[in-house]
């Protein structure tokens, strides 16, 4: 064991969320980011479409935050969603003057649509590149602030807990235990979309943050709801790689092999209906032309228009031989990003005290059982300041701190066959796409339990020090919360749909929120 780190506020994770609260905290005390991997390895960076807020000559908060509430489709939390839409403008103002550079028409900012918004108001940048924009003024801004350290390649494996209190949270940096002891700590790791085998999202986002905050009995909600993203490139030996909704806001159209676009059959909305209308269309239009892939159509745009527009998409598509001006795209549906989450208030504060989270990694309720497009990297500016705030009041709360340093070590070491592991890991991915996936029922979800149960119990009191295993363990852990919370929810609503029960019914409107209990779950409150 190393020696230990004190801090006044422990940051775990660096995308936009992480950056945006550490600008805020570095006002009132010395501020620690830690992050798994490269800096700028997250969601964030890999972001395309952009971002969202109402500032078009055209638009009103209202209206976004209209077009919020239904596409959460009945489970927003107003309030959160109010939060979002009321003080995106200021965040992203903020940005813009911080040096993001959004595209722009002449002088004006240029928005662009996407699913399920009545109104242009996607900000983007260098076309198809937003996050990596974001990501670059945040880290830059970040590396001028002298109260904020930064440490990469350091993982945080445990949070440090005693009595319902955080008090920070134990790091493997080079495979050595570090305790490192906070006023505040802060859960900004993203989300999970890695326990899926078909997924959009970078190889670190493994759902660390809510597997640590489960062992630390913290209120996790709605972990049922994972947005599946329709369109992410199908080819043999090329990577899932995103194919921004952007582009049908262009004038993008889905079709089937047979070359007939589908969607008009499918949603009034047609190739904008939300994701997971447009999800399940692809599945069906796949099962009844029997293929494992759908075209996305862009070969009636002007080559020049594309290559300005999607560059990225562009070169990336080129490099596996798809003009995407002359040749339709092979396209299918990919687990994107998860609405639910460690529960917290819209101040950022979960169930655990001295514990705030934000972004991908938090459920404040905001998208209800379905995101709208585009608004996470506004909830990670917006709601990543406001938890910032949470945790100074806190902190700022206590006459003086005292930091309790006597906890036990973590569970117990143990050394796994790396080969075996890696088989098991994706077995347990391919068993939570096509079991858990866009499509679900009792019989699918209950053999993906009896697969992933065993799994969660034998990891479960494991102290690992290779952070690959620590992945797994993690993984393992959220795949068994989304499958036991897609088990409760007995109808469909958003992004869960299921066979067995088509529509709401019942208590659909009851959120579901899990809890540890010794070594399984305890439902809070389900529907
Ligand atoms: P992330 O940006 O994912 O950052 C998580 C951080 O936590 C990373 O630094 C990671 O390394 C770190 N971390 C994780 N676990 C640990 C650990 N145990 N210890 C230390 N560090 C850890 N949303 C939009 O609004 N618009 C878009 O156009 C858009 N496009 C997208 C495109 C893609 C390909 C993907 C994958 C997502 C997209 N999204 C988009 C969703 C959006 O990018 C994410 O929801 C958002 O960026 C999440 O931000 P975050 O700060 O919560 O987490
Ligand atoms: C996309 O560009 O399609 C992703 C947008 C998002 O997930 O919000």
């Amino acid at each position: 064991m190393s020696e230990d780190i004190y801090t006044d506020y422990l940051i775990i994770g660096s995308g936009v969320a992480g950056l945006r609260a550490a600008i805020e905290m570095s006002k009132s005390g010395n501020v620690l980011v830690v992050t798994k991997d490269l800096p700028t390895e997250s969601s964030t960076e890999y972001a395309q479409g952009g971002i969202a807020v109402a500032l078009s000559d055209e638009d009103e908060i209202g209206i976004h935050y209209e077009d919020t509430i239904k596409a959460g489709d009945g489970l927003c939390n107003e309030e959160a969603v109010k939060v979002l839409v009321s003080e995106g403008p200021e965040r992203i103002i903020e940005l813009i003057n911080w040096g993001v550079e959004f595209d722009r028409e002449g002088t004006k900012l240029s928005f662009t649509l996407e699913g399920a918004h009545s109104r242009k108001r996607i900000l983007h940048a260098h076309g198809d590149s937003t996050g990596k924009e974001i990501e670059r003024v945040l880290i830059n801004k970040v590396s001028t602030i002298d109260s904020v350290k930064k440490a990469s390649f350091t993982m945080a494996i445990d949070l440090i807990v005693d009595e319902h209190r955080c008090y920070g949270a134990f790091l493997l940096k080079d495979k050595e235990i570090i305790r490192c002891f906070a006023k505040a700590t802060f859960l900004a790791t993203g989300g999970a979309g890695q326990v899926y085998s078909r997924t959009t999202n970078p190889r670190v986002i493994t759902g660390d943050g809510m597997a640590m905050a489960f062992r630390a009995f913290a209120h996790l909600k709605d972990m049922e709801f994972v947005q599946f993203h329709p369109t992410a490139l199908y080819k043999k030996e090329a990577p899932q790689f995103l194919l921004s909704e952007a582009m049908r806001g262009e004038g993008a159209i889905l079709r089937n092999i047979h070359g007939e676009a589908f969607m008009k059959n499918y949603h009034p909305l047609g190739d904008l209906a939300p994701r997971d209308v447009v999800s399940r269309a692809i599945i069906s239009e796949m099962v009844r032309t029997n293929t494992s892939f759908v075209y996305l159509d862009l070969t009636h745009l002007d080559e020049n228009f594309l290559k300005k527009r999607f560059p990225q998409i562009y070169r990336t598509c080129l490099n596996f031989n798809i003009n995407i001006a002359q040749q339709m795209i092979p396209v299918s549906p990919a687990a994107h990003y998860i609405m639910g989450g460690v529960e917290t208030n819209i101040d950022g504060e979960t169930s655990i005290e001295g514990l705030f989270a934000a972004g991908e990694v938090a459920c404040t309720g905001v998208h209800g059982a379905n995101r709208l497009a585009s608004n996470s990297l506004l909830e990670g500016l917006v709601f990543g300041y406001r938890a910032a705030k949470g945790a100074i009041k806190y902190v700022e709360g206590f006459e003086s701190f005292k930091f309790k340093k006597d906890f036990p070590m973590l569970g117990k070491l143990e050394i796994l066959d790396l080969t075996e592991m890696n088989i098991i890991k994706e077995q347990f991915r391919e068993i939570m796409w096509n079991r858990v996936g866009v499509i679900r029922c009792a019989e699918s979800l209950n053999i993906a339990k009896s697969f992933i149960q065993p799994l969660y119990e034998r990891f479960s009191s494991s102290l690992f020090l290779d952070p690959f295993l620590v992945e797994l363990k993690n993984m393992i852990t959220v795949g068994f919360l989304i499958t036991e919370s897609a088990l409760a929810r007995k109808n469909s609503v958003g992004a869960h749909y299921r066979t067995d029960y088509k529509n709401k019914s019942g208590n659909w409107k009851n959120h579901t929120v899990i809890k540890r209990k010794n070594n399984d779950i305890q439902f809070i409150s389900k529907c």
